[in-house]
């Protein structure tokens, strides 16, 4: 997730855009850029690390011109550095990019065999010099930007400045947002509205497939094919601060709707469908390297470590690999056996979880190879490891981990997919049903999202209640695991998740009828385990709120409440799950009146033991 702007006007064009950019800094803060283009000479200044990198930069070497565009970088193909930070720039072409273009391996062999020379690693570098070999060639801008994008595959919001042609910029969209605003005898550009609202607050949303072509007097949209398309100008009445969060209340909330985009940018580019196998640019394990694997240690901390404990269940079943599960702090202090054939998997949204880092040391004296997954690139885990999945859920404002969560058990998938090939226990026909199940999953995620109503009511309904129990089965009960923690982490109030088959062991004594029961029961093996579970439950009192996926028979199920999930397949449903936890954590919060975003005593990235 990057933050693009662009401007044309009257105004000096880079001062414009920082101010903008720094509007958009949550989108992503690595690296950040800008191109202005003056008297038929382009200039571009970039720098790594936050914006104020950029600005000092710009005090000691300003730049002149009153068309421009601007990116702040949230790093996906290629390291944080200047080489690879936005804009970038082919023959009369510069270009910023927001999003990942999946077919660019593929496309860069073809220039490379033209002779094209790169100077960065990314991937959008190729859509510059794309677009720059066709202008050179006398094909107009707009055709060129439109002929271009018949050979790009992905997401992306993409913002092109020509050289010769200083009257208009041409941007592009799909999957990823992109807005244009009119001023007065001024337009902008930005891939949102936070960025804007100093300026205007009449806008033009660009659609999926959609390109538009921006002048001193206005803009012009097509579709895929050419058509120009109306597009009426909104006016945008929120304020600044709701604006970062487009609109919804809290970071927490936003991320929660931001996780169909977040799961697909997580497998985008690195599904081969055809051959049922994964891609994963920065874990080269051969096959040979695979076949010798005896166990994978997941080690990580908090919301991570549940994921990890569904890992543990994928990697098992979907590649046929033992996996154990640790805590970083305790990891650390015990002596785990460990070597050669075996994998270190750490888990960690920040990559600088102290207690989850500290695993490195271990793994490295024990010479066992050490894998992460990671949100944030080249934070410290990834860097001590020797290989990363880096998961492209953008950055997560809030505390409380939601997007992080759901894309971690992504990569876990998509990695247990790629040994499973690898080690040859996991057959492509196979692999290809699981890929299929996958590219479904923001689908499920829109329609789990949908439950947003009942669940606020629901959480009207348990407000008051003092203590939760989370139960689930399987592959379910790490997220009655997660959906405890979310709630205790932003409501304080006390809840704990439980095997559900282990409640009469114990947490059965519990049960009066003040205790709100959250029982995940999708239709799968355990399922009628689970409903007897939760009729011991309900006899003795309980409140029972059950979550299925299984519409025929919610509703004879024995509950307070019931909630009705799509179905998904059997080792996505944990994703799938989780929504209605995040949601009634969200809510019971918000209605109680708590810092939502900042929970008391919590950092979002703990880096001290
Ligand atoms: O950055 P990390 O994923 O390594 O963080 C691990 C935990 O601190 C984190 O998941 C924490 O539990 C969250 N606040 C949970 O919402």
């Amino acid at each position: 997730m990057c933050g693009i702007v662009g401007y044309i006007g009257h105004r000096q064009a880079a001062p414009l855009i920082l101010e903008s950019l720094r509007k958009l800094e949550y989108r992503g803060y690595d690296s950040a850029g800008i191109a202005a283009l003056h008297d038929g000479q382009v200039t571009v200044r970039r720098a790594e690390g936050k914006l104020k990198n950029l600005s000092t930069m710009l005090l000691r070497e300003p730049m002149t011109g009153s068309i421009g565009i601007g990116h702040t970088r949230w790093a996906t193909h290629g390291r944080p550095s200047e080489n690879n930070a936005h804009p970038h720039r082919a023959g009369d072409i510069v270009v910023v990019h927001n999003g990942i273009i999946e077919n660019y391996l593929e496309l860069k062999r073809q220039l490379l065999k033209r002779g094209t020379h790169f100077s960065s690693e990314t991937d959008s570098e190729i859509v510059a010099h794309l677009v720059a070999e066709k202008v050179a060639k006398g094909v107009d801008f707009l055709a060129a930007v439109q002929r271009t994008l018949r050979e790009i595959r992905g997401s992306y919001a993409l913002l092109f400045l020509n050289r010769r042609d200083p009257t208009r910029m041409i941007v592009a969209k799909n999957s990823t947002p992109i807005v244009i605003g009119s001023g007065e005898g001024e337009m902008f550009i930005a891939s949102d509205i936070p960025a804007l609202l100093d300026h205007t607050r009449k806008v033009a949303f660009l659609e999926d497939g959609e390109i538009a072509e921006v002048t001193l007097g206005g803009y012009r949209i097509f579709d895929g094919k050419g058509k120009p398309i109306k597009r009426p100008v909104k006016q945008i009445t929120w304020d600044a601060v709701a604006a970062q969060k487009g609109g919804y209340a809290h970071f927490m909330l936003k991320e929660i709707h931001d996780q169909p985009r977040a799961l697909a940018d997580t497998f985008r580019g690195r599904i081969a469908f055809k051959d049922g196998n994964v891609a994963l640019e920065d874990i080269k394990l051969t096959v040979n390297a695979v076949k010798q694997i005896k166990r994978i240690h997941l080690v990580a901390c908090g919301t991570a470590w549940h994921a990890c404990l569904v890992g543990k269940f994928l990697f098992e079943e979907i590649a046929g690999i033992p996996a154990e599960v640790d805590y970083g702090s305790e990891f650390r202090y015990r002596s785990p056996l460990m070597d050669p054939k075996s994998i270190l998997l750490m888990v960690s949204q920040s990559g600088e979880t102290a207690d989850t880092l500290a695993a490195t040391d271990i793994a490295r004296a024990k010479k066992a190879k050490i894998l992460s997954i990671c949100n944030v690139i080249d934070a410290s885990i990834p860097r001590k490891s020797d290989g990363v999945l880096y998961t492209h859920a953008g950055p997560e404002i809030s505390v409380a981990s939601t997007k992080a969560f759901t894309t971690q058990l992504t990569a876990l998938y998509l990695l247990a997919v790629a040994l499973g090939r690898k080690n040859g226990k996991l057959k492509a026909l196979e692999a290809r049903k699981l890929l299929r199940d996958l590219m479904h999953l923001p689908h499920w995620i829109e329609e789990a999202l949908k439950l947003e109503g009942e669940v606020k009511t629901l959480a009207r309904d348990l407000l008051h209640s003092r203590d939760f129990l989370y139960l689930g089965r399987g592959i379910n009960y790490p997220i009655a695991l997660e959906g405890a923690l979310k709630l205790k982490e932003i409501s304080y109030i006390h809840a704990e998740g439980y095997p559900a088959g282990e409640m009469k062991h114990g947490p059965i004594a519990l049960i009066d009828e003040k205790l709100p029961v959250v029982v995940l029961a999708p239709r799968d093996r355990y399922f009628e385990k689970t409903i007897s579970n939760l009729k011991e439950v309900e006899s003795r009192g309980g409140k029972v709120v059950v979550i299925t996926d299984d519409a025929k028979t919610a509703a004879e199920i024995p509950a307070f409440r019931v909630l009705t999930l799509p179905k998904a397949s059997h080792y996505l449903t944990p994703i799938v799950m989780t929504i209605p936890l995040q949601m009634l954590a969200y809510y019971i919060a918000v209605l109680g009146g708590k810092d939502v975003d900042q929970p008391r005593n919590l950092a979002k990235s703990v880096t001290v033991e």
